[in-house]
């Protein structure tokens, strides 16, 4: 890297962020659908094995904290394609998984990638019938399904097994959960909430259908180390080496371009927004972990082995009261 170059470039977790939208400049499409447009880039680029950080990282991370509470009913906010779905039917214990998205070419994905065939809803009422009240089985009244009627082709209930556990995916976003109070023993998120708006009423709403005792894992790119602006800083001239933090303090609601003509919504907020928004919703801090890039990353470029003690990272694993404090 050059003197004089933007830190951050080429290391932006955890994708490579080339700058911030100028609101000068036409998106390509509105802000809604950018996720719409781009679920195949994301697909290619981090599910299926593409991405280090996924296979070395994030899915052992996950399995590892469901594993230790072996939850019944898991909930995962923002699936994507669900690979992490995937992976929590596959924990020992599990036996419902349910995923939600907004985005329809992701949902579509997860259905494929799940082999998961179509229930019109008599698997899963059966299913809350007989005391498992996780998933579209359970919708909050006044709702009448977890993915809604309409145009997207998908009926209330899209369900497929993964290890012997159901896996459920539902259009739905994490501002409203379709879902009755105490549906599930766990609940987890994976690079949703930077991505989202309203933080404090997603969190609410994670507390709501948790079971009191229930856990709730949360990953971020991590919110201190990789805000906007901070990277490794290699300065041949002053002949320094350091790692710049971008405006921690500053909430930031942008559209930032990832790659090359993929936009998508970028929230940094400082890391006290998130924990407090959890406290306000009952969801108490266990554990926190940040762990150094995986291998496979750092053997990716130069500078990424030299900022290998800066993580990309962050866990934050919470219980959710039984009485809020
Ligand atoms: C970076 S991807 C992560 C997908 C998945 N969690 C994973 O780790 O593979 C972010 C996902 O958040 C979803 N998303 C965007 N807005 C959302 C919202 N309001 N509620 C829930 N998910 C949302 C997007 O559709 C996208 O699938």
């Amino acid at each position: 890297m050059t003197p004089g170059q933007e830190a951050g470039q080429g290391w932006s977790a955890p994708y490579q962020a080339d700058g911030y939208h100028d609101a000068g400049r036409p998106l390509p499409v509105e802000a809604e659908q950018l996720w719409e447009v781009n679920a195949g880039w994301w697909q290619e680029a981090f599910t299926a094995g593409a991405d280090a950080e996924y296979e070395e990282q994030i899915i052992p991370l996950l399995a590892r904290q469901l594993g230790s509470v072996r939850p019944g009913r898991a909930l995962d906010i923002g699936c994507g394609e669900g690979q992490l779905s995937r992976v929590a039917a596959g924990v020992e214990g599990t036996r419902h998984v349910v995923g939600i998205d907004p985005t329809r070419s992701q949902l579509s994905v997860a259905l494929e990638r799940t082999g998961a065939w179509v229930d019109n809803g008599a698997g899963a009422g059966a299913d809350a019938a007989g005391g498992d009240a996780a998933g579209a089985g359970a919708p909050r009244s006044g709702q009448s399904g977890a993915t809604g009627s309409g145009d997207d082709g998908m009926s209330g209930h899209e369900t497929g097994t993964v290890a012997g556990a159901r896996v459920t995916y539902a259009r739905a976003s994490a501002a409203s959960l379709p879902f009755a109070d105490a549906s599930f023993d766990a609940a987890f998120a994976c690079l949703v909430f930077e991505h989202i708006e309203g933080t404090a009423g997603a969190l609410a709403e994670v507390g709501r259908v948790l079971v009191p005792g229930g856990t709730f894992v949360l990953l971020l790119n991590h919110p201190l180390l990789q805000a906007p602006g901070s990277g490794w800083v290699d300065d041949q001239i002053l002949g320094e080496q350091y790692w710049r933090i971008g405006p921690y303090l500053v909430e930031h609601h942008g559209v930032e371009e990832v790659d090359k003509d993929v936009w998508v919504p970028f929230v940094h907020r400082p890391l006290s927004v998130y924990v407090n928004a959890m406290a306000d919703a009952g969801l108490y801090l266990t554990r926190m972990e940040e762990p150094a890039p995986p291998e496979g990353f750092l053997a990716r470029a130069e500078e990424y082995r030299e900022a290998a003690a800066f993580p990309r990272l962050l866990m934050l694993r919470a219980e959710k009261l039984a009485r809020r404090r």
